[in-house]
C-alpha cells in the first residue's frame, strides 16, 4: 500500500471530505486498479456520475447473478449509453450454478438460510472475489443509515475480508433523500423500481417493495427469521 494511502487511512482524513472529492482522490491514487462495484441502485448511479466527472474511463463492475430484475438490466443499458462507458459484467461459474440448481432447485433460497447463503455464495460472493482479486481498491455505495450493521462504515477502510485491499465508501454519511436529490438534479438514469417502493434492490426473487414505515432493507430476503439482511458482499473478516 502506498504511504499516502496508509497515512490517509490511519489519520481518517477522508472523513471530513465530500463524496466527489473522495471519488477524485481514489481515482488519482489507484488509477485503473480501483473499480466501483455497482448494482445500479441509486447510490451506485450517483457514484458512476461522479467518476465520469474525473475520468472518461472509470472502471465499473457488476455482479450479474442471473436473477436480476428486468428493470436493472434497463438501467445498465441507459447508463452505458448516457456515459459511453464499458461495464464489466461478472457472471457466476456455470458449473457451480448448474450443480446447485440440479441438486436443490431454482428457488432453493426460500427453503433455508443455508440454501440462501449457498446461492448468494455462488451467484455473488465468488464472482465478487474474482473481480476484487485484480484490484487494489474498490468503491461501494454503502451508507451508514441503510441498516444497523452498516452504522460504523468508514469512508475509507482496509478490507480484511478481501485480502487487505482498500474499500472506499464515499456516500457513507449520505441519506436516501440526498441520494435521490442528486440523481434528479443531475438527471442520472436510475432504476424505475425505486419509484415503485423498492429503495434497496437485489435479485428479483429475493426483493420486494416495502410498505410505508418499513425499514429500508425490509424488502430484502423478507421471509427470513431471524433476519440476516446481508448476502456476504460486505462482511468483516473474523477477528483472531
Ligand atoms: S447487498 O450486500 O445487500 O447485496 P446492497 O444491495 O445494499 O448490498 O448494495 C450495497 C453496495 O454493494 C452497492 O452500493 C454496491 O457497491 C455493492 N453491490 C451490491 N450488489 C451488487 C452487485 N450485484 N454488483 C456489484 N456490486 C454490488
Ligand atoms: Fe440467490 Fe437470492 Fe442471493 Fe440472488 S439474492 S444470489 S437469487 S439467494
Amino acid at each position: 500500500m502506498k504511504p499516502e494511502v496508509k497515512r490517509v487511512i490511519e489519520q481518517g482524513s477522508l472523513e471530513g471530505k465530500e463524496a466527489q472529492d473522495i471519488v477524485r482522490w481514489a481515482i488519482e491514487q489507484f488509477g485503473d486498479r480501483v473499480a466501483l462495484a455497482s448494482s445500479f441502485g441509486a447510490e451506485d448511479v450517483v457514484l458512476i456520475h461522479m467518476m465520469t466527472q474525473v475520468t472518461p474511463k472509470p472502471r465499473i463492475f457488476t455482479l450479474d447473478t442471473g436473477r436480476l430484475n428486468p428493470e436493472t438490466y434497463d438501467v445498465m443499458d441507459k447508463i452505458r449509453q448516457r456515459y459511453q462507458i464499458p461495464l464489466e459484467v461478472m457472471f457466476p461459474k456455470t458449473d457451480s450454478v448448474e450443480q446447485m440448481v440440479r441438486e436443490k432447485g431454482l428457488n432453493l433460497f426460500y427453503h433455508s438460510i443455508e440454501n440462501r447463503k449457498l446461492c448468494c455464495g455462488i451467484r455473488k460472493v465468488e464472482p465478487l472475489n474474482r473481480a476484487l482479486s485484480s484490484l487494489d481498491a474498490w468503491i461501494t455505495g454503502l451508507r451508514r443509515d441503510q441498516v444497523v450493521t452498516r452504522a460504523a462504515v468508514k469512508k475509507i477502510e482496509v478490507d480484511d475480508a478481501h485480502g487487505g485491499i482498500v474499500k472506499i465508501n464515499p456516500l457513507a454519511e449520505w441519506t436516501w433523500e440526498q441520494v435521490m436529490d442528486y440523481v434528479k438534479a443531475n438527471q442520472i438514469p436510475y432504476n424505475v423500481l425505486h419509484d415503485q417502493g423498492y429503495p434497496s434492490i437485489g435479485c428479483a426473487p429475493c426483493t420486494r417493495a416495502i410498505k410505508p414505515g418499513e425499514d429500508f432493507r425490509a424488502g430484502r430476503w423478507w421471509w427470513e427469521r431471524p433476519e440476516q439482511k446481508e448476502c456476504g458482499l460486505h462482511v468483516k473478516a473474523p477477528s483472531h
